[in-house]
């Protein structure tokens, strides 16, 4: 166990408070009889059967379960179609004036978008799509702002058959090739721009610099035009756009969305995919080389997604549903495209930061569009608590009856704030833990049935079978955890923390939104998630486990850091450290922080022959973000004359955290020189004052 895991538990591990659901909520939760868990647990299969029934199949499937391990093939045989389930249904049921989306931009246009107008907006932009060429099993790579044509043109995609893969608008030029290159893209959808805080992403100037970089794959690029019309709908009162760099127009490739989509026709039938055709490749972050194309398919992914996103939140026909994610993660695929949209609920939807105009402007989303649940990451609400209650407390939050979380560890100070700031003491937490991997939640409480502790994650949901399992493998949940749990969920008196358990976090049964691979590569696969244990999935999450059977999830044991809520792997950020004119060598790790959860901290050698120079600092960490991305630039780089290593050569990251976080340093005696770790901690404490 890592240093940063060491310190999180420290904080855990003082945390013994208990909170029931109020009667209030219990009176009107969709799910409040805690005998789902041992059912669910007897027969996980049957289980997500009864749920993969609730969805319009255009046939049924013949056989639940097929699993050839690590393969896995759900409702096999079966006929769906991704697009019809989160639009056709609701507008056939006549819910089609419900609005879908309410999608607010960051200069402060809000459209509203009805489940029927959206059944029209898909249907053109599939159509237009289908005009460049685009046929199903083709890849579609999307590159845009988070603004309403963003979800709608995965659905779209998704109707026709083709694959999308979503690249968050904050990646850069070269992070974008990579991807469109291993999923070999045949189209890029983007935008003229996106705004944030108060200036433009120049989406398509960064798309141009990516595909100069080489994408033979890619045949046609269709832009929105984003920026632009807001500049000619902008009244007189609106703010004036700044001047933006929206690239170059390459005639025969580059296609004007607002010219082509609107002049489709909106009727585009739904292809009939198998349950097991994929629907989307999203990229995430490994512990070595390049990213990781995770591949999801059908059939099983919507039928967790529609169960989990009703059972955890607790949707209802009057809810006002917002979650702040962006759809470049996949929290934006599961928990705003796919499970909210299946149960036809009206969402928000926030294009900018939450610092413009003010520091309020979560807030004021909340109180203008009267939100009712609000799904976040522990990284900005730990921001939100250091901007100050005023911003919180200006607004009226008296809407909200559910709270949630996701992305990491949320610490119990954290935690409450949540609880008693925004949400009034009233308000139900759902710690979710899951991946981009799992596709869906995994961990979490059962609102209108689970007792929380905060910082807890408690336990599997129904119909998941999760262990903590020592490093030999050995289970160490004390209760099977659906008897854990009923216990806990009974008692009356809030029950003392028995002793923890340390270990390894592991899914024991295969499960309907789980990955099918890794795009192109089933050896990696098989090797990064079924190579640790003999018969589990290995999430690569430490954690522990109290004597009620709550799963207390402590972070990546692996080469990924965590930071605010993303993965980024060590590995990728040395070599775009290692690939600036100055740098020989670089070590990364990622060091414990406030707000982010973990920020990356560089330990770099540089060349013989270069100078530190002023500045030489700044542009070390300007190269990697714009190898990578903004959000891996590094916080600290710190200038080492070597790195500590052991006699093999292998880089000790361990001690360089103990270094990064001021702590004493740790055992040096496999190192090859020891001298080296405390001149550098030295050095270390000198750059930092
Ligand atoms: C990693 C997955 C799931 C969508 C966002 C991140 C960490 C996620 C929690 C939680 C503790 C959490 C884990 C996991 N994580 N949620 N509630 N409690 N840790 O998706 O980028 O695939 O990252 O995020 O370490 O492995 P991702």
């Amino acid at each position: 166990m890592g240093p940063t895991q060491k310190s999180t538990l420290q904080t855990l591990l003082s945390e013994n408070r208990i909170f029931a659901p109020s009667a209030d909520f219990v009176a009107q939760a969709n799910f409040t009889d805690p005998g789902v868990y041992p059912t669910a647990f007897a027969d996980p299969v049957e289980y997500w059967c009864s749920w993969a029934e609730m969805l319009d199949w255009f046939e049924r499937w013949h056989t639940p379960l097929i699993w050839e391990k690590p393969f896995a093939q759900w409702f096999v045989g079966g006929k769906i179609n991704a697009c019809f389930n989160c639009l056709d249904r609701h507008v056939r049921a006549g819910r089609g004036d419900k609005l879908a989306f309410i999608a607010e931009g960051e200069p402060g246009d809000v459209r509203p978008v009805t489940y029927a107008e959206a059944l029209v907006e898909v249907g053109k932009i599939a159509n237009a799509l289908k005009a460049l060429g685009v046929k199903k099993g083709d890849r579609v790579c999307l590159y845009m702002p988070m603004v309403a044509e963003l979800p709608l043109t995965m659905l779209a995609c998704a109707r026709i058959g083709a694959v999308h893969s979503v690249v968050f608008g904050g990646f850069s030029a070269e992070s974008l090739h990579e991807r469109i290159n291993d999923a070999g893209a045949k189209a890029l959808v983007t935008a003229d721009g996106g705004f944030r805080r108060g200036a433009v992403v120049p989406l398509k100037r960064i798309s141009d610099e990516a595909l100069a970089l080489g994408c033979p794959t890619i045949e046609r690029v269709l832009v929105l035009e984003r920026v632009h019309s807001h500049v000619l709908a902008a009244t007189e009162a609106a703010k004036p756009v700044p001047d933006y760099d929206h690239g170059q127009w390459v005639e025969g490739r580059d296609v004007s969305w607002n010219a082509l989509v609107p002049q489709q026709s909106p009727d585009c039938p739904c292809e009939p995919m198998d349950s097991e055709d994929p629907l989307f490749i999203l990229y995430t972050s490994g512990s070595t080389g390049k990213p990781k194309g995770i591949l999801h398919t059908t059939g099983g992914y919507l039928t967790q997604t529609y169960a989990t996103a009703q059972m955890v939140f607790d949707l209802k026909d009057s809810d006002i549903y917002w979650c702040t994610a962006d759809c470049g993660w996949v929290t934006g695929h599961s928990y705003i495209v796919y499970g909210p949209m299946q149960n036809g609920v009206t969402q928000v939807i926030y294009e900018g930061s939450p610092d413009t105009p003010d520091k309020d402007r979560f807030w004021q989303i909340i109180e203008r569009h009267r939100v009712t649940i609000l799904y976040t990451a522990p990284t900005a609400i730990r921001t939100f608590m250091k901007w100050g209650d005023e911003y919180p407390t200006r607004c009226d939050l008296t809407s909200l009856r559910l709270l949630g979380s996701v992305g990491e560890p949320i610490n119990p100070e954290a935690w409450i704030w949540y609880h008693q700031t925004i949400g009034g003491e009233r308000c139900p937490i759902v710690d979710t833990w899951w991946q981009t991997e799992t596709g869906a939640i995994m961990i979490s409480p059962l609102p209108g049935i689970t007792k929380t502790k905060p910082g807890s994650a408690t336990q599997p949901i129904p119909g998941i079978r999760a262990a903590i399992l020592s490093e030999e493998g050995h289970d160490q949940t004390p209760v099977q955890g659906a008897l854990g749990y009923m216990a806990c969920a009974q008692e009356d008196s809030a029950p003392e923390h028995g002793p923890e358990v340390g270990g390894i976090l592991a899914v024991t049964h295969p499960w309907p939104s789980m990955l099918r691979g890794i795009w192109g590569d089933p050896e990696r696969y098989k090797q990064v998630y079924w190579s640790r244990f003999e018969d589990a999935y290995f999430p690569g999450d430490g954690a522990k486990v109290d004597s009620d059977g709550y799963f207390w999830l402590l972070g990546r044991i692996d080469d990924v850091m965590l930071v605010s809520g993303h993965n980024i792997s060590t590995m990728e950020v040395e070599s775009a450290l290692v690939d600036h004119p100055s740098v020989a060598e670089a070590a990364v790790i990622g060091r414990t922080h406030e707000l982010k959860g973990q920020a990356i901290a560089a330990f770099v050698i540089l060349r013989a022959g270069a100078e530190p120079h002023e500045g030489l600092i700044d542009e070390i960490k300007a190269h990697v973000a714009q190898k990578i991305g903004a959000l891996a630039r590094p916080d600290d780089v710190f200038l080492a004359a070597e790195l500590p290593k052991t006699r093999s050569g292998k880089i000790m990251r361990r001690l360089l955290r103990d270094v990064a976080e001021g702590r004493v340093l740790g055992d040096t005696t496999t190192l090859a020189d020891p001298s080296v770790v405390a001149a550098l901690k030295e050095k270390y404490e000198g750059q930092e004052g």
